[in-house]
């Protein structure tokens, strides 16, 4: 009894193993962050002193079809910072 209890219990640490490792292993965010430069860089003071969602009202002001266009098949775009991080 006492050692088949045992055996479970190294069969749940080897799954919790596996479980971690996968973690992390997994690749960092790959989302491109928001470049740190003269265009953007009033968006940091934004979030800082008015939160993400007052900063994103701006992005596509350039952000649209005729400006900057976004890439084939953008995810759905109401969040730009939620994705987005900053530098
Ligand atoms: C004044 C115009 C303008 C505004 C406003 C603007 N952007 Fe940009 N953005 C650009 C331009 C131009 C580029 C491409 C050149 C560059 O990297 O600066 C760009 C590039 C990017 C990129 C791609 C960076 C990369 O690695 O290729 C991201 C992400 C981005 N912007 C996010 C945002 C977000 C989020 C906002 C709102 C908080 C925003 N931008 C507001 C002009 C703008
Ligand atoms: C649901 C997540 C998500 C949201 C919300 C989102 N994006 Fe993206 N965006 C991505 C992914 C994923 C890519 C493609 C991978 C990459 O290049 O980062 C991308 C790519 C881009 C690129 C091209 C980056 C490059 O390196 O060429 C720009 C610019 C961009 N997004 C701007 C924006 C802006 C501005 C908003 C808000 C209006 C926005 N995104 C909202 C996920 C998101």
């Amino acid at each position: 009894m006492a050692f088949s209890l045992k055996k479970r219990d190294l069969a749940l640490l080897g799954i919790a193993i596996v479980i971690l490792a996968f973690l992390w292993q997994a690749p960092p965010e790959s989302t491109s962050r928001v470049p740190f430069d003269d265009t953007h860089r009033r968006f940091y003071d934004m979030v800082q002193a008015d939160g993400k969602k007052a900063a994103e009202k701006h992005c596509e002001e350039c952000h649209n079809d005729q400006g900057v266009p976004f890439p084939e098949g953008h995810p759905p775009k109401s969040r730009c910072l939620f994705c987005h991080k900053m530098e």
